[in-house]
């Protein structure tokens, strides 16, 4: 993978600090697993992850968040969060305190906690519609997926990049009915199908982590959700093309709002998210990248994942909490 210099903006202290950040959220969340209430779940998970954001030394605008400022109380796009507004750094964030409010609300797997930062103007803001999305993890050529193809034709070039039959492939994608057609044309090639029920920033990292057994990721999910996934797949390597998906006038007035004018573009990741990011994520149910938070008695654990683009340094932190009482948890 072509790494992109390190940028100054991002100091190398804020890898971890970020950990610190998706870890409040995750726990607080995880207090909620299994409840029933995806919207206490999420409120928790936003609240926490607000105060650890607003106690680093940054400048951030947060770019990709809960929803524009009339809908979302905290977190909304646009919002200034870190405690060095006017002089610390000038940080773009995405971030999704709760990714996977269902999963959590159930007690299903792979809901995380997750963040990604970048210098000022480096991130793609996008609107809070559906995208189209499509990837692959690292060692395809360039060139080996495209969106504006049929799915056929990306599993079989995917297959001839890997020297395996298109059967061979195994392909991840959210079910919905929405996906009807993708699913019956890769079932029709003989491929494997993995259907998730929701959490597409894990069902895109996956295609990164050969011991997933996911060479591709089809379909379409939340547009912020696809930042978050460029940012990861930056990170890891690999390839992502999203295009995004309006079904009404608002929604195309909404993506018009954040300066976008082709509405046909297909984004790559370097359009998503471009330059030096930091990547973190924190599990909040068990899942196929991390473990989820977990209570025994007198502690609770947690596992995160830290990555920088710069440098596709990777780090999994193990974080075990003993002060309890006096951090509230
Ligand atoms: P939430 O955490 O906001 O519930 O999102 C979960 C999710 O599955 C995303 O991972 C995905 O991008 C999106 O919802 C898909 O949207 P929909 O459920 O409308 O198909």
């Amino acid at each position: 993978m072509t790494r992109t210099a390190a940028s100054n903006v991002l100091d190398r202290v804020l890898v971890l600090e970020m950990v610190r950040v998706t870890e409040a959220a995750a726990i607080a969340a995880s207090r909620l697993i299994g409840r029933g209430d995806e919207k206490a779940a999420d409120a928790a998970a936003v609240e926490a992850m607000r105060g650890a954001l607003n106690e680093l030394p940054l400048d951030g605008t947060v770019v990709i968040g809960e929803g524009e400022r009339d809908e979302a109380p905290m977190l909304y796009i646009g919002e200034r969060v870190g405690s060095a507004q006017g002089s610390g750094p000038r940080i773009d964030i995405a971030l999704d305190p709760l990714e996977g409010t269902t999963i959590t609300a159930k007690a299903g797997p792979n809901a995380l906690a997750v963040l990604a930062i970048a210098e000022n103007g480096c991130l793609l803001n996008a609107p809070d519609t559906y995208m189209e999305k499509l990837a692959v993890g690292p060692g395809y050529p360039e060139g080996t997926i495209d969106l504006t193809r049929p799915v056929s034709d990306n599993v079989r070039s995917i297959a001839k990049a890997k020297g395996v039959e298109p059967s061979e492939i195994t392909a991840c994608v959210l079910d919905r009915e929405r996906h009807t057609g993708i699913i019956a044309e890769l079932r029709a090639l003989g491929c494997g199908v993995r259907l998730i029920s929701d959490g597409d920033v894990a069902g895109v990292i996956a295609v990164a982590d050969p011991d997933t057994g996911i060479d591709v990721y089809v379909g379409s999910g939340g547009a912020p959700e696809g930042v978050l996934a460029a940012a990861a797949l930056r990170c890891v390597g690999g390839q992502l093309q999203g295009r995004l998906v309006f079904r009404n006038d608002d929604e195309v007035a909404r993506a018009r709002r954040w300066g976008i004018d082709d509405l046909e573009r297909v984004y790559t990741l370097q359009d998503m998210a471009k330059g030096d990011c930091i990547f973190a994520a924190t599990g909040v149910t068990d899942g196929s990248l991390l473990k989820g938070v977990h209570r025994r008695k007198g502690c609770v654990t947690t596992e995160s994942i830290v990555m920088r683009a710069s440098t596709g340094t990777i780090r999994r932190v193990s974080t075990e909490y003993h002060d309890l009482k006096h951090r509230g948890l």
